[in-house]
């Protein structure tokens, strides 16, 4: 039952034109790096206010995070606003709710006006709970709706008939296609002077009158403001690296056997469930993930899929499984994300830290970006500042995230494992001694061997095999990467380094 392909289900119908690499210099009003969500809204609403843009993307546009979500449009970011009050007060709680909300508005808007046809559906959100320990959390999270006027409560029904102890509903939320919903925008963009420069890194800043985005291969994009929305910030001047971690999900889509009522459901509880539905040549397929950990510290992946396997069996009776994924989201200190100016006297802005909830959180980022760049007010600019530190119960999870990763330049280098090549599992990655240092050993079916220095090319911790996506992933930050060294995935911009021989 299970395909081999791990390949997001979005691409089959929907997909953005290719553009070339920067080869020269570029210049514009802002620079965008990175071509997700994020980075095309943001360059589509500075376009429509009549500003010239390059966006520069290191791999495809929507080949990232966006491209590997699960497509909710919703406030309801699982259990948030009973924390958000007791952290960060009412006042500000209130206005992460209406932050997101807007986004969701703004995004409904723009299908409306635009006519864009993204499998667009409103939806009620639900978080509900089987497990005792988590009921009262579940309750609390239904009075900060009231508390904060949000439109939904404690409800003993849930369109989808699965068993549940406690539920708390969101009315008005929805779900989209997301290559659907951002073609039209990036054609947009083009047709409007913007301009789109794929399989480009960038690599650093330099900073002056004007600031200049230096690619990998030395060309330049010139900007009086530089965007950075490229998932984790490839350029570190507010230490980012300290205070993110990375987390890894996984995703299937079947076709179920027994119809769905409709509704998006998450479980309040871990290993998490969500489950939504979707559309797929026309034909309803269930979308259903879950899963996460943190990247890099599980090897046996292969198993989380097989996980939602067994619970989409039981739940809905699988008709055929369609396709498997994994997704990557980081996760702030304070699990709200940084948006806005990196420094306040400085014109590079940031975007990063969604968590799960990237659709609303982009979509607040572009907006919010957009109008600190065109000197317009926002009232939220405040709430999501990345300079910001607010001392909440989260500081323990940051010291622990970063004692996890001290931990993991310590405990990689002293890993051992002395194994002969010949002896290697053909199709697996496996960490072995080459010639006294750490490495990475992989065999293909024909006997070829990989072997790569597992030292992350980022800022040095150890990289992990990924038994289900056969990459070695960073721990630290996230960073993936090929059997053969290629990144896969930043902030790693340089391949782990080749040893041995091909
Ligand atoms: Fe930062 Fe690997 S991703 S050290």
């Amino acid at each position: 039952m299970s395909n081999k392909s791990h390949q997001p289900m979005w691409k089959e119908e929907g997909s953005a034109p290719s553009f070339p690499a920067l080869k020269e210099t570029a210049f514009a009003d802002t620079v965008i790096v990175g071509g997700g969500i994020t980075g095309i809204v943001s360059a589509y609403l500075l376009t429509k206010a009549g500003k010239k843009v390059v966006l520069l993307e290191s791999t495809k546009l929507v080949n990232g995070t966006t491209g590997h979500t699960t497509a909710k449009v919703t406030s309801q970011h699982n259990l948030i606003y009973d924390q958000l009050i007791q952290t960060i007060g009412e006042q500000q709680a209130r206005l992460y709710y209406e932050a997101n909300q807007e986004a969701l508005q703004w995004v409904r808007r723009v299908i409306q006006e635009n006519k864009i046809d993204c499998d667009w559906e409103d939806e009620t959100a639900f978080v509900y709970t089987n497990a005792d320990k988590e009921t009262e959390t579940v309750k609390n999270e239904a009075e900060s709706y009231k508390q904060l006027g949000i439109a939904g409560s404690l409800t003993d029904t849930m369109p989808w008939k699965t068993p549940f102890k406690e539920a708390v509903s969101m009315e008005g939320q929805g779900q989209f296609h997301p290559l659907k919903f951002l073609s039209p925008l990036i054609q947009y963009i083009t047709e409007n002077g913007g301009e789109i420069y794929e399989s480009t890194v960038a690599k650093d800043i330099e900073k002056g009158d004007r600031q200049t985005v230096i690619t990998k291969d030395g060309a330049k994009a010139i900007g009086d403001h530089i965007v950075i929305a490229s998932h984790f910030p490839f350029y570190d001047d507010g230490f980012y690296f300290a205070k993110m971690h990375a987390q890894r999900s996984y995703v299937i889509a079947i076709k179920p056997k027994t119809a769905f009522p409709g509704g998006m459901y998450i479980t309040a509880e871990t290993p998490t469930r969500s489950v939504r539905s979707a559309r797929l040549h026309g034909e309803e397929v269930l979308l259903i993930g879950g899963e996460g950990h943190k990247t890099g510290k599980k090897q046996g992946t292969e198993e989380n899929y097989q996980a939602l396997i067994n619970f989409a069996e039981k739940e809905f009776g699988i008709e055929q499984l369609l396709h498997s994924w994994s997704a990557q989201d980081l996760v702030t200190l304070d699990n709200i994300p940084y948006i806005g100016r990196l420094r306040k006297d400085e014109n590079i802005y940031v975007a990063t830290g969604f968590k799960k909830w990237g659709m609303t959180s982009s979509i607040v980022s572009a907006l919010l970006l957009s109008d600190l760049i065109l000197n317009k007010q926002n009232r939220y600019a405040e709430l999501f500042s990345p300079e910001r530190f607010t001392a909440d119960p989260s500081i323990r999870n940051f010291v622990k995230q970063n004692s996890d990763v001290a931990g993991t330049f310590i405990k990689g280098k002293l890993d051992r494992l002395f194994r002969e090549q010949e002896a290697l599992p053909p199709n697996k990655g496996v960490v072995i001694n080459w010639e006294g240092k750490r490495a990475g050993a992989f065999k293909e079916e024909d006997g070829t061997v990989h072997i790569v220095d597992t030292t992350c090319t980022h800022l040095g911790c150890e990289c992990e095999w990924n038994e289900a996506e056969r990459t070695w992933d960073c721990p630290c930050h996230g960073s993936r990467f090929a059997v053969t060294g290629e990144v896969v995935e930043g902030p790693a911009i340089e391949p782990l380094r080749k040893i041995g021989r091909d």
